[in-house]
C-alpha cells in the first residue's frame, strides 16, 4: 500500500476502535463536540507525569472550585496549590494559576488555537501546546507523551533508545495524524497504549493496528521502546520538627516561591544534604524527642530519608512561620512528602 494510503488506513482502524472503545473520562466532550479548552487544558496539566486514576478527582475538584477560567485567576496562588496538594509536580500547580491570569489579561479570557501560540504560555510545552491544538481546537498535532512513545516504537519497531529515538517517534507520529478528528486521534493513541499497548503486556489479539505493526511481527513488541538505563539517583538525608501548642496547633513554614516546592507550606526541617545533618539547629529551643520512625520520599532527582522530632512548645520563631490546627492541615498546600510526616503523627 502507498505510504499515504496506510498511514489513512492506520487513522482509520485507529479512530473506529476508538469510536467504539474510548474511556469515558471526565474532560472529554460528547462524541463529535469540541471539548472546552479551559477542560482540555486543565486535564492536560494534571495528567503530566500523572495517571488518569490519581487526577480523576482532583479535575473534578478544580471544576467544582474554578468552573471557568476566570474564577481560577481570580483565586489566589495559595487557593490553587492547596487544592493541588497530593498531586506532586508543584511548579504545574503555580503556572497552571499564572497561566489562568495571561488568558485573562492577553487573551481575553479565551485560549489562543494555534501550537505556537499555545506554547508561549506559561507551563506549556511541546506536549501540551499539541495536545490543547489537537483535543480542543482539532488542529493537525501529534501529542507524544510516554503511552504514545511506546505505541509508535512499537508500531514501527524502532530500535533506538530513549530519549534519542523520541525525533523520529514524534515525526511518526505527525505523518499517521488525520486531517479531521485530529483530537480523536490523539486521545485514541493514548487510550491504546493505556489499555492495549501497555508498558509489561501487548494485548495485541485485540489491538486494532495488529497487522501492520511491526514490533509483534519481529516478536520484539514487548521490549520496546529501549531506554538507556536510569541514572542511580542520590538519597538525601534530614530533620523535621514537629512542635504542637498544647491546644492543638502544630508550627509550619512556607517555603520560598524560587526552588522545589516553592511556596508550599512545610512542616520546618533541616536543609536536605548528603548527610544526615550533625549540628542540628531546631527552629526553637526546647526539649526533642527523636521519633524512632523516618519517613521517606522519592523526587525525580533524589530520595529524601527524614528523621523525625517533637516537641510541645508555644514559641514563634521569627520567619515565615504560622501556627495551624492539626485538624485543618488536610485544607494546607502540604505536598506528599510532608503529608506522610502527618500521618505518621497523627495516624
Ligand atoms: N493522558 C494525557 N492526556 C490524556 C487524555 N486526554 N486522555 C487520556 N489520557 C491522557
Amino acid at each position: 500500500m502507498a505510504e499515504q494510503g496506510l498511514h489513512g488506513d492506520l487513522a482509520e482502524k485507529l479512530l473506529d476502535w476508538y469510536d467504539a472503545h474510548a474511556r469515558v473520562l471526565p474532560w472529554r466532550a460528547k462524541p463529535g463536540v469540541l471539548p472546552d479548552p479551559y477542560h482540555v487544558w486543565l486535564s492536560e496539566i494534571m495528567l503530566q507525569q500523572t495517571t488518569v486514576a490519581a487526577v480523576r478527582d482532583y479535575y473534578i475538584k478544580f471544576l467544582k472550585l474554578w468552573p471557568a477560567i476566570e474564577d481560577l485567576a481570580a483565586a489566589s496562588q495559595d487557593d490553587a496549590l492547596r487544592a493541588w496538594a497530593g498531586l506532586g509536580y508543584y511548579a504545574r500547580a503555580r503556572n497552571l494559576h499564572a497561566c489562568a491570569k495571561v488568558i485573562m489579561r492577553d487573551w481575553n479570557g479565551k485560549f489562543p488555537s494555534t501550537e505556537a501560540e499555545l506554547r508561549t504560555l506559561p507551563g506549556i510545552g511541546p506536549y501540551t501546546s499539541a495536545a490543547i491544538a489537537s483535543i480542543a481546537f482539532d488542529r493537525p498535532h501529534a501529542a507524544v507523551d510516554g503511552n504514545v512513545e511506546r505505541v509508535i516504537a512499537r508500531l514501527y519497531a524502532i530500535k533506538t533508545p530513549l530519549p534519542a529515538a523520541k525525533p523520529e517517534i514524534k515525526e511518526r507520529t505527525q505523518s499517521l495524524v488525520p486531517p479531521k478528528r485530529a483530537g480523536d486521534f490523539a486521545q485514541a493513541l493514548m487510550d491504546l497504549g493505556a489499555t492495549i499497548c501497555t508498558p509489561r503486556v501487548t494485548n495485541c489479539q485485540i489491538c486494532p493496528w495488529t497487522e501492520h505493526c511491526g514490533g509483534r511481527k519481529a516478536g520484539v513488541a514487548e521490549s520496546l521502546p529501549r531506554k538507556l538505563p536510569r541514572l542511580k539517583i542520590p538519597t538525601r538525608h534530614g530533620i523535621a520538627f514537629w512542635v504542637e501548642r498544647e491546644d492543638g496547633f502544630v508550627l509550619l513554614r512556607r517555603r520560598p516561591q524560587k526552588g522545589l516546592l516553592g511556596g508550599m507550606m512545610e512542616i520546618p526541617s533541616t536543609d536536605w544534604g548528603a548527610k544526615p545533618p550533625r549540628d542540628v539547629r531546631p527552629p526553637i529551643d526546647a526539649k526533642w524527642k527523636k521519633q524512632k520512625i523516618q519517613i521517606e520520599h522519592t523526587f525525580t532527582h533524589f530520595h529524601l530519608k527524614l528523621s523525625v522530632w517533637t516537641t510541645v512548645s508555644s514559641q514563634l520563631p521569627d520567619g515565615d512561620y504560622s501556627w495551624v490546627h492539626k485538624n485543618d492541615l488536610e485544607r494546607e498546600a502540604l505536598p506528599s512528602v510532608m503529608r506522610k510526616i502527618v500521618a505518621l503523627l497523627m495516624g
